[in-house]
């Protein structure tokens, strides 16, 4: 171990706010004629209090006769273990002493080790003036012998002493820690294997950094022991800069920390590796809280893959003071009629977290200790330290359980499915199943029996996961069963995401409905809502739990959140109050929703108490997020009162985009108002609507589809812009009658500042926001034609289909365009492009910088922020190579597309048949659909072109691409 002793360290130290006081100061001022504890360290030294010299007062401690430069004063080390100290000291050489350096330093033997020496603090001094050392001490591991002694390099110097001070710090677990490597050493940190760590120039700030090479694994790099600077149940933030060494064109790196409880290693990751750009210093920052007891801990930079080098510098690791909760605002438990509950893992048990857990749900899922991969890591071994941990929480604090999960194909080791026929596959599953259940019962209310089982995109609606793969239905069967035998009266449920999608819902149901028809124990149904701030519509979730109610089963939203993000690759640095805001009313809507569902909803879950121990931190990449109630140092969000208060949120000043268009006013629902969905006015008791704008030269059109059964004598539409009204009454001029209710149309003075409120017997509902005109949508059509063969030669078929060229330019303002061509047939949509490019290249490594053609097709028109699963991105290079992009991974779109390319002179030609499953094509149905050209010069896209969409984020966004109709 290194000495802390430096200046720098000292001196942040003593820039802290105000630590807690230990015990007083041990002063040594020689005052009284004593040596005050200190004594000779070495052979004919001797040690002496005397008057030749004081720094104040008339004494000070002389020290003569060594003969060693380890000679000296020393005195039985007053230091308590896990504490910290400051050590200061006055020292001058005796009259007629050459200069040398007088050092304090630490002697002590660890239990069971060698005996160390660990320098506190050291100065040149000269027989002419004192001076002042000071260092800084930290007391760590078990030891014996420790003295504390002052030694000099000048082996028979002799020096005075005097004005020895020794102060306790604060609590170590309260100080920072800091290393910028300036002092040209590696300030502690070690390798955690062969890696060599060396100081050198390419720094962060400052002239040193640290240097990482030779490593032997990507968990092999620098590390640093941090046992006794962490308190259990503490916060800390960590922040360490890092660059790729040399010759690395690219890499991965995250921060991570290694705990031994009991002896066991434990890994986490503080920060996901992330992705660090050659030559670019990269912020790897992340808090970290210790729910443990540990004998062992460790914080370390690893990469993902690879042991290629890089670079450390400027690292930080600060305690985070917890702010308390807020105990002055209700209970969300106390406002809703259902279980309120929340997911949390072990560290949320403790401190403030633990405090907001108890104050607010009265129901608990554990996030991941029940798991397969924490209950059962190897065959037959089960672990349940932290599971019980959680479970005895909950029930010590009056909340139900919801056991999560059963059988899950992530998180579920590979030995389960390790030489496992299905007879073996269901034995495995059964023994598990027993075990955790049989553990639990009477103390878990409700299992989540099967997680994630339903893919839509499957003919039998069934994900094809090892489960199924190997043991079908029967997996599921098997576990519902087993689990109803060893509790009966535990609740069990089958589990999933997008639910509130149509076709996921529909796939989800019919595979319910069958199993509840053959006597499957199934009671329940989990909704687990992860949403995002735009998307979808809490109209939809209410579509779903109706829909389930249908079948007779008890529903639980199981693991809500609400991102802020609608794609999975943008970050904030941080979040505009803004959507903030939005969140809030987002969730008053979901809470409606939920309210108004009671019946049918027996509980509520949050997945996560507060924004920092959610898990959309890290996934899909790390990025700050806030997604849930309570924010990062545990405060009620907008969010919060948008549950709790509604009156209490600031007003949503909404937008909306009016493109130019021109509407025949009569109450008729024009084409031009399908180019575009409704935005949705959320419905109060049962009246909902939906509105649109188009700007025009004569005024501003706008709609209003009202959902309302029941018509009554006030039913009306007022329309307000910029201060001017026009109010439509359900029988009036403008309206007509709908299969759900009514729609009113009017053309009003143009403006920008938007109100319509809907009126139904006393209800009110209202959208209030800025309309801001653009340029019309662009559309085209596709005829119906026999399939041509998609091979990049432009046969008879296309004759006389219509052609829409590119003409918006994203990047550059010259270019490759392309002339485009599309027609359908059955369920595919052929495309044709026509590419006036010269010069042509695939040199970039990213498929977008070479030259190529994507097309963009959403299948139901939805114009959302961020892709639906539906939604594709189908590129084709001048070579014929496709590469898709989508939701996330693409799993929805990634086999849609069949295409080729052809060069011919001047440019080149694409072909792609993109088969559209989740729709079916009919004339007359409208296509999201737009076209984009990319032109590389080399290694370098140089433009891009799109025959609509201008904002550039046609890849994360597809609010904004153009319209394809079908014709017969
Ligand atoms: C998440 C946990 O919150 C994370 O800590 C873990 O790393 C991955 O799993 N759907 C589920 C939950 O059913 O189990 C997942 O929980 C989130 C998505």
């Amino acid at each position: 171990m290194r000495t802390l002793g430096t200046v720098v360290v000292a001196v942040l130290l003593c820039l802290l706010p105000a630590l807690p006081a230990h015990a007083a100061d041990l002063v040594h001022d020689f005052e009284d004629g004593t040596a005050q504890g200190w004594g000779p360290r070495g052979d004919g030294v001797s040690v002496t209090a005397s008057a030749e010299a004081a720094r104040t007062g008339t004494r000070g401690l002389l020290t003569s006769g060594r003969t060693a430069t380890w000679h000296g004063a020393s005195i039985p080390a007053p230091f308590a273990r896990g504490l910290g100290y400051t050590v200061t000291a006055h020292a001058r050489l005796a009259a007629g002493q050459p200069a040398a350096t007088i050092a304090m330093t630490v002697q002590r033997t660890p239990t069971g080790g060698e005996t160390t020496y660990e320098r506190v603090a050291a100065a040149t001094v000269t027989d002419g003036d004192w001076v002042r050392l000071s260092g800084t001490y930290l007391f760590t591991a078990e030891s014996t012998d420790m003295q504390l002694y002052v030694e000099s390099s000048g082996a028979t110097s002799e020096y005075h002493l005097d004005d020895i001070v020794i102060t306790p710090l604060g609590d170590p677990t309260r100080e920072p820690i800091t290393s910028d490597f300036e002092d040209g050493t590696a300030q502690d940190w070690s390798p955690r294997a062969a890696a060599v760590l060396a100081t050198g120039e390419v720094a962060h700030a400052g002239t040193s950094g640290l240097a990482v090479t030779g490593r032997s694994a990507s968990w092999d790099g620098p590390a640093l022991n941090v046992l006794g600077r962490m308190g259990k149940g503490d916060k800390y933030a960590m922040s360490a800069w890092v660059r790729l060494g040399p010759d690395t064109p690219s890499g991965r790196l995250g921060l991570s920390i290694e705990r031994r409880s009991g002896g066991t290693p434990s890994y986490e990751r503080v920060v996901a590796p992330k992705d660090v750009p050659a030559g670019e210093w990269v912020r790897l920052s992340g808090t970290y809280t210790l729910a443990y007891d540990v004998e062992f801990l460790s914080l370390y930079i690893e990469s993902d893959t690879g042991t290629f080098p890089f670079h450390l510098d400027d690292f930080s690791m600060t305690y985070v003071e917890p702010k308390p909760i807020q105990t002055g605002i209700p209970s969300l438990k106390d406002e809703v009629p259902f279980t309120m509950g929340s997911a949390a893992t072990r560290p949320e048990t403790l401190g403030v977290h633990g405090e907001l857990l108890a104050k607010h749900f009265n129901g608990l899922t554990p996030g991941n200790e029940l798991k397969w991969d924490a209950t059962e890591p190897r065959d037959g071994e089960f672990t349940f330290t932290d599971g019980d941990h959680l479970v005895d929480f909950a029930t010590g604090h009056g909340m139900s359980v919801r056991g999560h999960t059963l059988a899950w194909h992530s998180q579920t080791p590979d030995w389960v499915f390790e030489n496992a026929t299905k007879e073996v596959l269901l034995q495995r599953l059964e023994r598990h199943v027993r075990t955790l259940v049989t553990r639990y019962k009477g103390r878990i209310a409700a299992w989540d029996v099967v997680n994630e089982v339903v893919d839509e995109n499957q003919p039998d609606g069934l994900r094809r996961s090892k489960w199924y793969e190997i043991a079908g239905l029967d997996f599921i069967r098997t576990a519902f069963r087993v689990a109803h035998e060893a509790d009966p009266a535990a609740k069990l449920f089958i589990n999933d995401y997008n639910t509130e999608f149509p076709r996921k819902r529909e796939a989800l149901y019919k595979l319910v409905e069958q199993l509840k028809g053959e006597g499957v124990p199934i009671h329940g149904v989990g909704h687990q809502l992860h949403l995002n701030i735009e998307q979808p519509p809490a109209s939809n979730v209410e579509d779903t739990i109706r829909r389930f109610a249908a079948l007779d089963v008890d529903q639980q939203v199981t693991e809500l959140d609400v991102s802020v993000y609608t794609d999975f690759v943008s970050s904030y640095d941080s979040i505009p109050p803004e959507l903030l805001i939005q969140q809030g009313h987002r969730y008053k809507e979901l809470f409606d929703v939920f309210r108004r569902q009671a019946d049918h909803l027996s509980s509520v879950t949050v997945w996560g108490e507060s924004d920092d121990v959610s898990w959309l931190q890290s996934w899909p990449i790390p990025r700050l997020n806030a997604p849930l109630l309570f924010d990062h140092d545990l405060q009620a969000k907008p969010a919060y009162w948008g549950v709790v208060d509604p009156s209490e949120l600031e007003p949503l000043v909404r937008r909306l985009e009016a493109p130019a268009g021109v509407i025949k006013v009569d109450g008729r629902r024009d084409l031009e108002w399908d180019l575009l969905p409704d935005a949705p006015l959320a419905r109060v008791s049962d009246v909902s609507a939906g509105f649109q704008a188009r700007s025009s030269s004569s005024g501003l059109y706008v709609l209003a589809e009202v959902e309302d059964t029941t018509a009554a004598k006030d039913d009306q539409v007022t329309f307000t812009v910029d201060g001017r009204s026009r109010t439509l009454r359900r029988s009036g001029p403008g309206v007509r009658p709908t299969a759900a209710g009514y729609r009113a149309e009017a053309l009003l003075p143009s403006g920008t500042d938007v109100t319509v409120t809907v009126r139904d017997s006393g209800t009110e509902i209202t959208w209030a926001g800025k309309v801001t005109a653009v340029p019309a949508i662009k559309r085209t059509t596709a005829p119906r034609r026999p399939a041509p063969v998609p091979d990049g030669v432009v046969d008879r078929g296309w004759a006389g289909v219509p052609e829409i060229s590119t003409g918006t330019w994203i990047q550059g303002g010259s270019g490759a365009t392309a002339k485009v061509r599309s027609l359908w047939q059955g369920s595919t949509l052929y495309v044709l492009a026509q590419v006036a490019d010269p010069s042509l290249s695939e040199q970039s490594a990213n498929p977008w910088e070479q030259d190529s053609v994507e097309i963009f097709v959403d299948p139901e028109n939805g114009k959302t922020k961020g892709y639906g699963d539906e939604d594709g991105q189908y590129r084709v290079s001048f070579t014929g190579r496709v590469t898709v992009g989508g939701t996330f991974d693409a799993v929805g779109v990634k086999d849609n597309v069949r295409a080729a390319a052809k060069t011919v002179p001047g440019g080149y030609v694409v072909e792609a048949a993109i088969k559209l499953p989740t729709v079916t094509l009919s004339p007359g149905s409208l296509l999201g659909f737009d076209v984009q050209v990319n032109d590389a010069t080399g290694a370098a896209r140089t433009s891009a072109v799109t025959w609509n969409d201008a904002s550039a984020r046609g890849y994360l966004d597809t609010s904004h691409w153009g319209i394809l109709r079908l014709t017969p």
